[in-house]
């Protein structure tokens, strides 16, 4: 049998995931899981670049078992994905080091990306770690050799560092890592309000955990055109979130098609266009309640897992560690030294 090609992707532990994280990026991970074998970082090391503080660092463990869960309700299967947790795999801070003399440092400065996530914590000068994000990144992907890296496109330029800083390592010492190719996976979710983006901390998110309830109340006070004040007002479908929902997650097009036209002419009430949103999304989350709570009643089995998953990350790190030290000779520098020691050690028992 030929070994599958490797998936290297993740994500940073800071939170449940909601549904723009499944139209971002989760529904590739389910679609690729068959044909790769795939690797799964909790990636808390990038965490500390801009959230450090103690209260912090304490709600990883919490938001990695909350991940995986969510990775496990849409459909994810644990024995096609290792979960890991980056912190606990310390050939990775080794990698990462190696790794630092590939790029310079004028090139991580350009980065919109980097300064954007310094902009967006408040951070007035640019840590160390902040400005390595991406050489960390490389030495998440390079370690266990993916081949490709599927991620949303304000990530593509930390892959083609990642790619450069391999092609660099390979010229320079020998062929030790494949070229990751990055997978930009497409799509946006807007908030629930209407803004660009849906995110937990912006309040406008609906999460793959959330009961029924609170899906019910964030639909009924989705945002939606402002200007059809009454039902009978011809209203716009085009960038209207509730249409963009209704297009990403009811199945039913021809219903879809129905209400758009009916929205258009100023024939039918916000309610009716809501509650069958309502009806589409709970059809899509109910399996994906089911599986969590499958999963969550075996008390430690996300546990389990990360336990694993990190335990074969740790094996695959040592090994491709060994193989860069080796290919830049600095396993034979301190083998060299180790020998001669265990020589002089036996002379001097001797005499
Ligand atoms: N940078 C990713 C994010 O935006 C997280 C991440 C860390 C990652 N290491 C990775 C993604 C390696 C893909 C591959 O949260």
């Amino acid at each position: 049998m030929t070994e599958k090609r490797r998936i290297l992707t993740g994500d940073r532990p800071t939170g449940k995931l909601h549904l723009g994280h499944f139209v971002g990026s989760l529904q590739y991970r389910l679609a690729f899981q068959e044909e790769y074998e795939c690797f799964f970082i909790i990636a808390d090391l990038h965490m500390l670049t801009t959230k450090p503080s103690k209260e912090d660092i304490a709600q990883i463990g919490e938001n990695a078992r909350e991940i995986v869960l969510d990775h496990l309700a849409i459909g994810i299967d644990p024995t096609k994905t290792s979960f890991y947790l980056q912190s606990a795999v310390h050939e990775i801070y080794e990698m990462h080091l190696i790794l630092s003399g590939m790029v310079t440092v004028e090139r991580l400065q350009q980065l919109p990306t980097i300064k954007d996530m310094a902009a967006a914590a408040e951070l007035e000068q640019m840590p160390y770690n902040l400005l390595g994000y991406p050489v960390l990144q490389a030495a998440d992907i390079l370690m266990p050799r993916a081949h490709l890296v599927p991620v949303g496109k304000d990530n593509e330029s930390h892959i083609e560092i990642s790619r450069q800083i391999a092609r660099r390592f390979n010229n320079a010492y020998s062929e030790v890592f494949p070229l990751p190719d990055a997978y930009i996976v497409g799509g946006t979710l807007v908030g629930t309000d209407g803004q660009a983006k849906m995110s937990k901390s912006l309040g406008n998110a609906i999460l793959l955990s959330d009961d029924s309830a609170s899906v019910r109340k964030r639909v009924m006070s989705m945002y939606t055109d402002p200007n059809r004040i009454r039902a009978d007002i011809p209203g716009t479908v085009e960038g209207n979130p509730v249409f963009n929902y209704h297009d990403t997650f009811n199945p039913n097009k021809e219903e879809v098609e129905d209400l758009k036209s009916r929205y258009r002419q100023g024939a039918v009430g916000d309610v009716e266009v809501k509650t069958k949103l309502y009806n589409a999304l709970e059809n899509f989350l109910e399996p994906i309640r089911e599986r969590r709570a499958y999963y969550a009643e075996q008390t430690g089995y996300t546990d389990q897992l990360i336990y694993e998953g990190t335990q074969r990350a740790q094996a695959e790190a040592r090994q491709t560690l060994m193989e860069m030290k080796k290919a830049m000779g600095l396993t034979g520098v301190w083998n060299r030294i180790r020998r001669s020691n265990e020589r002089r050690q036996k002379r001097l028992a001797k005499a």
